[in-house]
């Protein structure tokens, strides 16, 4: 069986060290491990609307923005296929055919849904198309017939889901559509990365990101104002390690050639963490080393982002000539689709007989 990738964003903003670290750093690992046949990764515009529907400004503006950052992190075009959800209409016929086969129910039971309806004040007013993305991502997914998709784990809920579109469909239908897999960050730290303020999530709304696009000063600031541990009020006072948004950025994004590297009087992180712990360890020096360590990955994304974003035109012909190629693949499997369906009907006369 081919493995085929299959993942995607929501342009809603600029992408953030979050995305990096769960989604954008793996991605990008795969691409290069040369294990698989096809990968594909989709600005998800529609998607970005279900909830955006009167912003429809922002979502457009931030479709090039999305794919400046997929860019400068090193995903490469002549490897990868890059595209626009909205540009490939076949998504939506079969999102149709896909509904019928899930009840309103078992959308209501899916905890990411769930989330999102009470974080986003819906209430009673969730807009359709908000409420069946669970369904349309599934279609995402299997017009592709992706078998890994790296996404982070609040997206469990929508693989699940989607894997039971393809037993039923497959049930229903005949062996048509591919079970996916998720496929996660290597390192757990990287699962869900708190904002600067220590907040559950990073959220533009909540004004706490270091985006990717960032410039060197504004990341410094970001870094030297995080949350930290509130009761480590002078040097000398032990600290706490949990909870400490530096700590547990440098979980996520330290290796052990950093301390070699810019903090050589500790071994490790375990090390570092040690002294915090009994004192002796200000906030500013922790710091200061978090700011090295994430600077050895984003000036290489900065600068990869310029020389894209002066060529805007080359970026425009990615996105278009990924769009036609993920058309022609989506329109095969919606080919595949109709006939297990044995609606082709003007392909097979005997069909209306
Ligand atoms: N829901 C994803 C997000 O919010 C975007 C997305 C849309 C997606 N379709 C997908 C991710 C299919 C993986 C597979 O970022």
């Amino acid at each position: 069986m081919k493995k085929i990738i299959l993942t995607g964003d929501r342009p809603t903003g600029h992408l953030h060290v979050g995305h990096y670290v769960g989604s954008l750093q793996n991605r990008v690992r795969l691409q290069n491990s040369g294990d698989f046949d096809e990968i594909y990764f989709m600005i998800a515009d529609s998607q970005a609307l279900t909830d955006n529907a009167e912003n429809p400004e922002k979502v457009r503006q931030n479709v090039l923005q999305v794919a400046l950052d997929y860019l400068a992190v090193g995903i490469d075009p002549e490897k990868a296929t890059i595209f626009i959800q909205s540009m490939v209409p076949a998504l939506y016929e079969l999102t149709a055919y896909y509904m019928d086969l899930v009840t309103v129910s078992r959308v209501q039971r899916n905890p990411t849904v769930k989330a999102e309806i009470q974080q986003k004040n819906f209430e009673n007013s969730v807009p359709l198309g908000f409420f069946c993305y669970p369904v349309s991502q599934a279609a995402d997914i299997t017009a592709f017939h992706a078998t890994h998709v790296p996404v982070g784990e609040d997206q469990e809920p929508m693989l699940e889901q989607c894997r039971e579109i393809v037993r039923k469909f497959n049930s229903v239908y005949g062996e048509t559509l591919t079970e996916p897999d998720i496929y996660l960050p290597p390192n757990k730290a990287c699962y869900r990365l708190p904002g600067i303020d220590g907040k559950a999530k990073m959220s533009k709304s909540l004004g706490n990101c270091i985006y990717l696009s960032d410039d060197a000063e504004t990341v410094k600031k970001k870094i030297m104002s995080m949350y930290t541990d509130p009761t480590h009020l002078q040097v000398s006072d032990p600290g706490h390690v949990e909870g400490n948004t530096v700590f547990t950025y440098l979980d996520a994004f330290s290796k052990p050639e950093h301390f070699a590297q810019f903090l050589p009087e500790y071994n490790n992180l375990d090390e570092l963490k040690d002294h915090y712990r009994q004192g002796g360890l200000g906030d500013v020096k922790i710091k200061k080393f978090l700011n090295k360590v994430m600077e050895t990955f984003l000036e290489p994304i900065r600068t990869r982002r310029r020389s894209w974003e002066e060529h805007p035109d080359d970026v425009y012909d990615i996105l278009e000539a990924g769009s036609k190629q993920a058309s022609q693949k989506v329109g095969e499997t919606l080919a595949e689709v109709r006939r297990s369906m044995r609606i082709n009907y003007f392909e097979d006369r005997s069909l209306l007989k």
